[in-house]
């Protein structure tokens, strides 16, 4: 599975916020809504304060899904882990430039494993630490609140710097915000040039998942 094209806005439900006791049945719901895109939290309970999944459980929902799984790496040492990643099926990984050493030749090995790759930075870290990876990627995640939890409030500063990444990624590079989107703040983002839209509480901490992505995508048109 590849992320589609840039240009088209595609909502990612983050698995953060489901069941994790049924996380198969959580993903297939909002496949059934027709999104494209899972958003796969992983955390070290290093690089930040708390602890998901890994490779195992990710190789054994691949076999249940064929959304794109859009893996997002809150670990320390994510060179040590990437082949894994892509071993157990992730299509796209995107790693923290905060824990990145060699951020270009990270992109290359990702896109050698056969997956496309992406670059985030917290919401304290400035774009230009970025500028130079962010053209090469196929996707760039802008945090919206700090990494660990879900159902977190949306850092409007933070999404401010959209606006100047899509000045240096230009139009064929998707755009990513993750932290706090829902109807209200989802348009804030698109207006700025987002066009991937991770939502966890928003999506799976309601009772009508269709109903919780409908009311995203209405809100952005
Ligand atoms: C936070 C994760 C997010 C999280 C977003 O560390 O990276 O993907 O699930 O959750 P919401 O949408 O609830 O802010
Ligand atoms: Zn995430």
């Amino acid at each position: 599975m590849r992320l589609p094209p840039a240009g088209t806005i595609e909502v990612a439900p983050s698995i953060l916020s489901a069941d994790f006791g049924k996380l198969a049945s959580e993903i297939a719901e909002v496949a059934a809504a027709g999104v494209k895109i899972v958003h796969l939290d992983v955390m070290d309970a290093h690089f930040v304060p708390n602890l998901t999944v890994g490779p195992p459980v990710i190789a054994k929902l691949r076999k249940h899904s064929d959304l794109v799984f859009d893996s997002h790496l809150m670990i320390s040492e994510p060179a040590r882990y990437v082949e894994a990643f892509a071993k157990a099926g992730v299509d796209h990984i995107t790693f923290h430039i905060e824990v990145a050493d060699d951020p270009d030749g990270m992109v290359a090995r990702i896109r050698d494993l056969g997956c496309t790759a992406g670059i985030t930075l917290n919401p304290e870290t400035p774009v230009r630490a970025i500028e130079k990876v962010a053209p090469l990627c196929d996707m760039v995640l802008v945090m919206t609140v700090r990494p660990g939890f879900g159902g977190q409030q949306f850092m409007p500063e933070a999404a401010r710097k959209i606006v100047d990444l899509r000045k240096i990624v230009g139009p064929d590079v998707r755009i990513e915000v993750d932290g706090g989107i829902d109807p209200d703040t989802a348009p804030i983002v698109v207006s700025y040039g987002a066009d991937t839209l991770v939502a966890g509480n928003a999506i799976f901490g309601q009772p009508d998942r269709a109903a919780a992505i409908d009311a995203i995508r209405k809100a952005c048109r």
